[in-house]
């Protein structure tokens, strides 16, 4: 048998070496990622570039061949900003299209690149790269939307509106009180994210295919070229460990979650029943047939989204789930979901700090509708308390009062003195005090509560730690 000569015709892969067929044209485009891996050609020309140098510290790559390496990638990454690189589907991936170009510019320098190390520990190392950036992105487009949030609640620290369970009026809140909500739950997800870049930034270099490689490479030094605080403990996790999307997809559907539930509120808040807020026209769009409509598109969509993003989530979940040890294709399916979940977020919390920037509210309908609901009805109850009685017996006076005032439909503040003591004698003069809705707002201050002061304070810790947080 003759061996297969390098000019072979069949020979056009990389890996070719040992097949006798060209690969059929409808698995070379299954097969292939080039089409949506080569957003990570960047963070790839700055992995190899760092296994280059180390190789050649270690003494394994000469000098003139790194600086033959070095100009090429260099070359190669000004061609890929300016869109001037040729990707080939036949060169299946991001990594396998920057080495044959590299090689074509620099020659056998190019060829000894990949010189113990392999794709599967090259793909593992540009996600985490990839993926640290995005989240510092991402963790600074959180604290924009915060900052609008915490300005907006500034304003509104005495601004009154209903608070709601089961979404009937319960008790009056501040609105400032109710946006401190949401920076809340923003400040958890920047922990999350913060946690998942923590985690996944150990590096997978020198794992190689599986196992590790036998030429004596200096990983530590590649992970200190990338700015890893580590690298990974054991090879074939290395390779085969995508947990760090799956943290990062969670974390992601978390954050479109809440701004799910925002999304909601906004649409409701912006019906015309509630007429509580307004989002500025640059933010909503018109019916192609309803003149009178304003429609909350972008809260629509961003519900929407959530549903989206969730769904990359339960994929990647899924991907993992029946793999064995180590690398499989099967991992080369993260990249699709992982991006999109990106870009749908990234997108999502720009649009949003911007429209939350331009909402006007309306505090007189959203006053209204706190009188409406018999909103001072637990500080009556809290104010009979007080004069001594059991929180259960005044509940129950109190909701004789509430119903005596439904049918004469007016607010329990309408009641007269002597109406009120019909109820209970131990009601005086001082009870109107408590039955307003500023009365029972500024009530409720202690740490977390609604009272404007305390919103006051919690807009002055929220922007310590936005600060000092990550
Ligand atoms: N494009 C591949 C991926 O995204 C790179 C690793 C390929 N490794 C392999 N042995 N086929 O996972």
């Amino acid at each position: 048998m003759v061996p297969m000569s390098v000019t072979d015709p069949v020979v056009h892969k990389t890996w070719s070496g040992r097949f006798n067929a060209p690969v059929a044209e409808s698995v070379k485009s299954f097969t292939a990622s080039v089409t949506f891996d080569q957003r990570l050609a960047p963070f790839d020309i700055q992995g190899s570039l760092a296994h280059a140098q180390m190789l050649t510290e270690a003494g394994i790559l000469s000098e003139a061949d790194f600086t033959a390496i070095q100009q090429g990638l260099t070359t190669i990454l000004e061609d890929i900003r300016s869109d001037r690189f040729c990707w080939n589907l036949d060169d299946e991936d991001v990594h396998l299209n920057i080495e044959k170009r590299l090689t074509q510019l620099v020659g056998d320098a190019g060829k000894r690149l990949h010189t113990g190390r392999s794709r599967n520990d090259q793909v593992a190392t540009d996600i985490r790269l990839y993926l640290r950036a995005a989240i510092d992105g991402l963790l600074g487009q959180l604290k924009m939307l915060q900052s609008a949030l915490i300005s907006l609640a500034e304003m509104h620290a005495d601004t009154l509106m209903p608070g709601f369970t089961h979404l009937q009026v319960a008790q009056p809140v501040s609105f400032g009180h109710h946006m401190m909500a949401y920076v809340e739950m923003l400040a958890r997800d920047r922990g999350r994210l913060s946690d998942c870049r923590r985690r996944l930034n150990q590096l997978p270099l020198g794992a190689a295919a599986l196992a590790g490689t036998s030429f004596p490479i200096r990983r530590e030094r590649v992970a200190e070229l990338l700015g890893f605080d580590g690298i990974c403990g054991n090879s074939l996790d290395a390779v085969s460990d995508r947990d760090f999307a799956i943290e990062f997809c969670a974390a992601a559907s978390l954050i479109m979650i809440h701004l799910s539930r925002f999304s909601e509120e906004l649409i409701l808040w912006m019906s015309p029943r509630f007429n509580f807020v307004r989002i500025g026209d640059a933010f909503c769009t018109g019916s192609s047939i309803m003149p009178q409509k304003r429609n909350p598109d972008v809260p629509e969509l961003v519900r929407g989204k959530s549903g989206r993003v969730v769904g990359h989530l339960m994929g990647l979940l899924l991907l993992m789930k029946g793999q064995p040890l180590a690398y499989n294709k099967d991992n080369q399916e993260d990249k699709e979901p992982l991006f999109d979940t990106l870009d749908t977020l990234s997108q999502t919390l720009t649009v949003y700090a911007e429209m939350m920037g331009d909402i006007q509210v309306n505090a007189p309908a959203m006053r209204q509708a706190a009188l409406e609901g018999f909103a001072t009805a637990t500080d009556l109850a809290d104010y009979l308390v007080k004069k001594g009685m059991p929180f259960r017996d005044a509940h129950e006076i109190v909701a004789r009062a509430v119903r005596h005032a439904e049918l004469q439909q007016c607010d329990l503040a309408d009641l007269s003195l002597e109406t009120l003591q019909s109820f209970s004698t131990m009601i005086t003069a001082d009870v109107y005090e408590i039955l307003t809705l500023e009365g029972s707002l500024a009530s409720r201050d202690i740490p977390g509560g609604t009272a404007p002061s305390q919103v006051r304070a919690a807009v002055a810790r929220a922007r310590l730690e936005l600060e000092r947080g990550p």
